[in-house]
C-alpha cells in the first residue's frame, strides 16, 4: 500500500529510498542470476559478408541444414549486414553521418539478409520477426514454429555510442546480447572460417595462422590489446562476454563446411570456443 509522508510516497519495496548506484545496497536484491526464459532455445548467427553475400552456393547449403535441424532444436536464427552495410559505411562516412546515424541503417541491411533466408524457410513455417515481436512475443511464434529469422542488429540505433565512426555494437553482440538475456541453451556463430585464429587465416600472413581451438572471451581481449590484431566478429562482443549471465560459452564455426553447424549444435568440438564470464 502506498503511504503518504509529508514530502514523498513511498512504496514498499527493498530498494525504496536507496540509490540505485550503490551496489552494496541493490546487491542484496539484484544479485541473483536471473531465470532463463527460454532454456530450450538454441541462437544462431550466420554471417553477413561471410555466408549471406556469397550467394546461393553458401546459403543453400546452409538453409538446408537448417531445416534437417528443425526436428531436433527450436531456433532463433539472427542474420549479419554484409556487404550492402559496408558500402552504407562508405558512402555515410563521406557524407559525416554520425554512428548513431548509421546504427539503424546497417541494422536494415543485417534484417533483410534474415528476409531472405526466412523466405527459404517458410515452406518450413518459419518467418521473419522484427525486434518488438523478438523482445514481446518470442515464445508464442516459437510455439507455432519450430524457427524464426530475426536481425541480428542490436538496436542501439540512435543510442549507439559514440566510440567509434562505425556502430561498435554490430551483429555479433546482439546476437550474444539477445542469446544471453533469454537464457538460451546456447549460440553458435557462422562464419567462413574454421573458427578464430591468431591472426586473420585470409590476411598478409595468413599462411602462418594458427588456429585456437578452445580460448576465453578474457584472453582473447588480452591477445588483441597487445596485437591489434583482427577478430572475425565485432570487438565490442568480448565486452559483453565478460559480463554474461547464462551463456558460458559461444562456439564459432565454418558454414561453408557441411555438417559443421549441426555437429555444434549437438554439443561436439567443431570450431573455436570461446568461454564467456559466465558460471
Ligand atoms: N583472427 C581471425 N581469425 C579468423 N578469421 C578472421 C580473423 N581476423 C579476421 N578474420 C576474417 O573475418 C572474416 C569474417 O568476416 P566478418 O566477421 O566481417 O564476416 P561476417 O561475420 O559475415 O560479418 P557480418 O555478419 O557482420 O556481415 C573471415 O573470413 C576472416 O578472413
Ligand atoms: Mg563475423
Amino acid at each position: 500500500m502506498p503511504e503518504p509522508t509529508n514530502t514523498i510516497k513511498h512504496v514498499a519495496s527493498p530498494l525504496a529510498r536507496q540509490t540505485l548506484l550503490d551496489n552494496d545496497l541493490t546487491r542484496p536484491v539484484a544479485g541473483g542470476r536471473p531465470i532463463r526464459l527460454l532454456p530450450w532455445l538454441q541462437v544462431v548467427k550466420i554471417g553477413g559478408r561471410s555466408i549471406m553475400d556469397r550467394g546461393p552456393d553458401a546459403i543453400l547449403p546452409i538453409v538446408d541444414e537448417l531445416r534437417k535441424l528443425l526436428p531436433e532444436h527450436r531456433l532463433l536464427i539472427l542474420t549479419g549486414a554484409g556487404i550492402r552495410a559496408r558500402h552504407l559505411y562508405g558512402v555515410g562516412l563521406d557524407l559525416g553521418l554520425p554512428a548513431g546515424s548509421l546504427a539503424p541503417l546497417a541494422a536494415s541491411e543485417a534484417g533483410q539478409n534474415g528476409h531472405i533466408l526466412a523466405s527459404l524457410l517458410a515452406p518450413e513455417g518459419v518467418s521473419y520477426i522484427e525486434h518488438p515481436t523478438i523482445a514481446t512475443q518470442l515464445a508464442i511464434h516459437l510455439s507455432a514454429a519450430r524457427a524464426v529469422v530475426g536481425s541480428a542488429f542490436p538496436p542501439y540505433h540512435h543510442h549507439e555510442f559514440p566510440a567509434s565512426r562505425i556502430p561498435i555494437h554490430r551483429a555479433d553482440t546482439g546476437a550474444f546480447l539477445l542469446a544471453d538475456a533469454l537464457g538460451a541453451a546456447g549460440l553458435t556463430i557462422v562464419e567462413d572460417v574454421d573458427g578464430v585464429y591468431d591472426v586473420d587465416p585470409n590476411g598478409a600472413g595468413g599462411k602462418q595462422a594458427k588456429f585456437i581451438r578452445e580460448t576465453s572471451a578474457a584472453s582473447l581481449a588480452d591477445d588483441l590489446a597487445k596485437s591489434n590484431g583482427t577478430l572475425p566478429f565485432d570487438p565490442a562482443l568480448l565486452e559483453v562476454m565478460a559480463t554474461a549471465r547464462h551463456i558460458e560459452r559461444v562456439q564459432i564455426v565454418n558454414g561453408l563446411a557441411p555438417g559443421r553447424l549441426t555437429a555444434a549444435l549437438r554439443g561436439e568440438h567443431v570450431g573455436t570456443i570461446i568461454h564467456t564470464g559466465a558460471h
